[in-house]
Parts: C-alpha cells; structure tokens; sequence
C-alpha cells in the first residue's frame, strides 16, 4: 500500500491523518497516511527515512516548511512564491515541493462561501509566512485589488514590492492606520493575533456592504477576528477549517491524480468542533 504521511513538531493534535484516511475512503484509494513526530534537528532525516521506507510522499507543517523548501529538488512556481512547502511528493527524478496552502484558501472561499475573488477588494492582514504563503493564489484569482496591511507597516510594503510583478491587479502595503477611510469586500487575517487571543487594531468602517471577514485559523467558537469584524459591520464571517480540508485535497490531488469531494469531510471535521 502507498505510504503517505504529515511530519511536524508537535504532530499529535493534526488532523490531516483523519481528513486524507477519508478522501482515501471515498475515492477508493488504496493508500495509508500516518503522523510522524520528526525532532527538531532532525527533520531531512525523518524525510530520508520515511522515503527508503516507500514513503511516497509528505505534508509538512510547524516548524518545517521552511526547511522542506529548502530540501526539495523541484518547486512549483506557488511554492517558489511561499518560500515554504507543504507537501512533498517524492519520484524517480527526485523530491519536488509544492505549497497548497493559498490554493486551499482560494477554494475555501470560493466552493464553501460562495465568495470568487475575481473582481473583489481584497485586504490581507499580516506580512509573515501564512500570508506569504497565501499573495500568489490570491492574485491570481484576479482581485480588483489587494491591499497588504501589517503592524510593522515595513513588512507589508516590502512584500507587496517583491508581488507586484506577479499578477495584473494592483497591489499596495501598508500599516493599519492607514486604511482608514478604505472599504474592501474580502479581508483575510493572516496574522498570528488569533493565536494569542488578539486582535489587529484596525481602524473602524472597513468593511463594504456584503463583506466576508475570513480568519485563516479555526476554533470551536469564532475567534476575536470574527467577532470584531461582525462589530464592525461585515455582513459574514469564516474561519479557515475550510482552508484546511482544500489544502489537504490539492495535495491528495497532487499525489494521486484524483480530486476529493471536499464537503462531507468539511462538514464531519465541523460537527467533530463542536
Ligand atoms: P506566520 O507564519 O503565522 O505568518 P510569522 O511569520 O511569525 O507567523 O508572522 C506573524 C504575523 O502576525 C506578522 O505579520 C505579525 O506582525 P509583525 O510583522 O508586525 O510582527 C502578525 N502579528 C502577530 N501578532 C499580532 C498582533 N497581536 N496584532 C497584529 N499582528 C500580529
């Protein structure tokens, strides 16, 4: 049977053994996926290991996506992009990295809240690795524009120089205070202030009339982003549970060819929350 598995430290709270076991399960994949705790200094052994084992192919998450890019024989251009991966697939011509991770946030958006990027206003909260990881899906799924906001408003800008050639629409970073008085129709918090209970300080009236906030984590309950942006006028609200059943799907379709029915695994992950 094709081995499959997620590497990362911690590993045991993951649930991507219980999302691909059901892709497996529904599309008739005879495959396993287990979840391997890798040292922290001892990440490219963990990988050799499990691939002269028959390993044929990994997720990697905290803290190794950067050393995944950085072991990977072969990117795709998103995962270029990142500068992380996600999923490693492993061939006779060697290792190649892939990042699914703004491609699952991409898909989320548009099969399970009905909301196509192209066209749409789009504010990405945050400059570090998940938002990075996130700018060229986004813009290629065609954004009127996207706006790139941080705390250290530096970041921002300088991630939005190094994007601007990467798609058509216009691109522009900055520090919170300075969206004030601006309206977007999508925004997507991609900082880290969830984790901690925080809220980015965002100045008040961003969100136009029909607008999504969008939190990249998830949580039983909605997270501080959801509730502050219900306050401040956006019309729904998200969390990214969606986010990572897609990416999930795109790496099991980068592997085995075949694209899972995200839907009902979604929805057994919710009800599992609550
Ligand atoms: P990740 O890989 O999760 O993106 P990271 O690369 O450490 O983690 O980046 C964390 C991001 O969350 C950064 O954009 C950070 O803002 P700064 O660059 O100004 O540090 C942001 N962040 C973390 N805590 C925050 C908070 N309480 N409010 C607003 N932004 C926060």
């Amino acid at each position: 049977m094709d081995r499959y598995a997620v590497v990362g430290n911690p590993i045991a709270h993951s649930k991507s053994p219980q999302i691909h076991a059901a892709f497996a399960a529904q599309t008739g994949q005879a495959l396993s996926y287990e979840a391997l705790l890798a040292p922290l200094d001892g990440f490219a052994a963990t990988v050799a290991e499990f691939r002269a084992a028959g390993g044929r192919g990994l997720n990697v998450t905290v803290p190794f996506k950067l050393e995944a890019h950085a072991l990977a024989d072969r990117l795709t251009p998103r995962a270029r992009a990142a500068g992380a991966v996600n999923t490693l697939a492993f061939g006779a011509d060697g290792v190649l990295g892939d990042n699914t991770d703004g491609a699952g946030l991409v898909r989320d958006l548009s099969h399970h809240h009905g909301c196509n990027i192209a066209g749409l206003r789009v504010l990405l909260l945050g400059a570090g690795g998940a938002a990075r990881g996130a700018l060229l899906p986004l813009l290629q799924a065609g954004p009127a524009k996207l706006t790139i906001a941080n705390r250290s408003a530096d970041k921002a800008v300088a991630l939005a120089r190094e994007f601007a050639a990467a798609g058509g629409s216009p691109l522009d970073g900055c520090g919170f205070p300075s969206l004030a008085g601006r309206r977007y129709d999508l925004v997507i918090n991609a900082t880290a202030a969830s984790l901690s209970a925080e809220v980015p300080p965002l100045p008040p009236g961003l969100y136009s009339d029909g607008a999504l906030a969008y939190d990249m984590v998830y949580a039983k309950e909605e997270t501080p982003f959801m509730r502050a942006a219900r306050l401040d006028g956006a019309a729904r609200v998200a969390d990214g549970l969606g986010m990572l059943v897609e990416q999930a799907a795109e790496s099991f379709a980068l592997w085995r060819g075949v694209q899972p029915d995200t839907g009902p695994v979604l929805g057994a992950l919710r009800r599992a929350l609550a």
